[in-house]
């Protein structure tokens, strides 16, 4: 048996009150708390090894370079990705956003012919398709626009049902031969649902497009296996998986990787640069990482990913699902809806709702105030919340560390919230 309340005391910041009430923390959506061994591995780095990687011949850069690339190890080994020297498929970006902008960019670079041969199957012309859907989070929805409107591309996207899933049993008709790119979310950071990918993929490689899966809301959540989801490049930002801000990986087939160009240029990317001729850029993932690493943070990372291992993350996401079942007793509140399933139907302990008459920025107000924090605001996803009709919403997310007592905490609050605002 897991000892979850164990688990909750390895946070430090948990431990404290908030407006005098104890602080319970829905709001791992936007970010994740961390616990002590990973703020300790980030000081002790600094503590006893911190160099640059990859460039010095002193023996803290060789330690530092080692840890790093163990780190590299550790998060491949979380999502079933290829560690092996020569071969490793895990590129560490700023971020899942970063990480996003990076491939639309480095697609946007071989459609202008950089690349050579091998990058040709980047390329996309005015006439080719571009899909995304309207659960995107902006940063996949802007990055892939602006991919479209660089190359001439139709921006094409999945619509959503009445729950704002995505209808991937449309994928026949969404995706067509013109479809070069399909970049879209694994699970709603709006609604938690998890999108069963499986005919979207599949039907993208039946057309020979590139499926870019963006897992930011399914890594620290549930197990994810990028090979058994077959997808060819997937996203994710290290602080939401409780590891350090500023730091997130990207997965990539090892021969795409191979194909792909770089997306940013300068220093530890390169074999040799020239005044007259082109550079000879490094090998993946050196290619994708110009310029000075967030050392620390990444092997900061990779203790994250241990940590996470050593729970399981079948059993995080067992644990999870007793808070979810919870927070959908919102559901029951009079006049509060959910946008999303209502059900534990492939969710995760993502819930955004509706208080009917009450500003969502005055419901996350009332909530804090009772030392419960929440989301509010559209929480970078606009045209899900269009889809609903609203302009924003209020969204309570789990973590490892949340109790069922956390979420009944919420529930009860909001079931105050039209009492003190309408006298309802
Ligand atoms: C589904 C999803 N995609 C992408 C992102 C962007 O992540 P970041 O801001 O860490 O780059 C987020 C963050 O909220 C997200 O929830």
């Amino acid at each position: 048996m897991t000892d979850f309340a164990a688990i909750k005391s390895e946070f430090p910041i948990l431990n404290q009150s908030i407006h005098g009430h104890p602080l319970v923390y829905l709001d791992s959506g936007a970010t994740a708390q961390k616990p002590q061994a990973v703020i300790d591995a980030e000081s002790h780095f600094y503590e006893t090894i911190n160099a640059g990687v990859h460039r010095g011949a002193h023996e803290l850069a060789a330690r530092s370079t080692v840890a790093f690339e163990e780190a590299r190890a550790k998060v491949a080994r979380l999502v079933n990705a290829n560690a092996d020297e020569g071969q490793e498929e895990i590129v560490v970006t700023a971020g899942a956003t970063a990480g996003l902008n990076l491939l639309a960019t480095a697609f946007g670079n071989a459609s202008q012919g950089r690349g050579g041969d091998a990058a040709k199957r980047f390329s996309i012309k005015p006439g080719d398709e571009i899909v995304v859907s309207k659960a995107e989070h902006h940063s996949v929805l802007l990055s892939f626009q602006e991919l479209a409107a660089r190359t001439g591309a139709t921006l094409k996207w999945f619509d959503l049902d009445e729950y704002g899933s995505i209808l991937s049993d449309t994928a026949d008709t969404v995706i067509t031969p013109r479809t070069k790119v399909v970049a879209i979310t694994e699970i709603s950071n709006v609604t938690g649902h998890i999108t069963d990918v499986a005919p979207i993929v599949a039907r993208a490689h039946e057309v020979g497009a590139i499926v870019v899966l963006d897992v930011c809301q399914s890594v620290p959540h549930i197990p994810v296996d990028v090979k058994a989801l077959d997808v060819d490049f997937a996203c994710w930002s290290g602080h939401k998986m409780y590891g350090p801000t500023g730091v997130g990986f990207m997965y990539g087939r090892r021969e795409l990787l191979d194909a792909l160009p770089p997306a940013s240029f300068g220093g530890s990317m390169v074999e040799l640069a020239w005044m007259d001729k082109p550079a000879q850029y490094m090998e993946p993932p050196a290619r994708f990482e110009a310029g000075t690493q967030p050392v620390a943070q990444v092997v900061a990372a990779g203790v994250a990913a241990e940590w996470m291992m050593n729970i399981g993350m079948e059993t995080i996401a067992e644990h999870e699902k007793t808070i979810t079942r919870e927070l959908l007793k919102l559901g029951d509140v009079p006049g509060v809806k959910i946008l999303g399933r209502p059900d534990m139907e492939d969710r995760i302990g993502t819930v955004a709702f509706e208080v009917e008459g009450v500003h969502p920025h005055d419901v996350g107000q009332f909530i804090d105030s009772m030392g419960i924090a929440i989301r509010m605001g559209h929480h970078c996803a606009q045209p899900i919340h269009r889809h609903f009709g609203y302009y924003a919403s209020n969204r309570a997310s789990s973590g490892v560390y949340n109790t069922p007592e956390d979420a009944k905490a919420l529930v009860d609050a909001v079931s105050q919230v039209r009492g003190y605002f309408l006298g309802k």
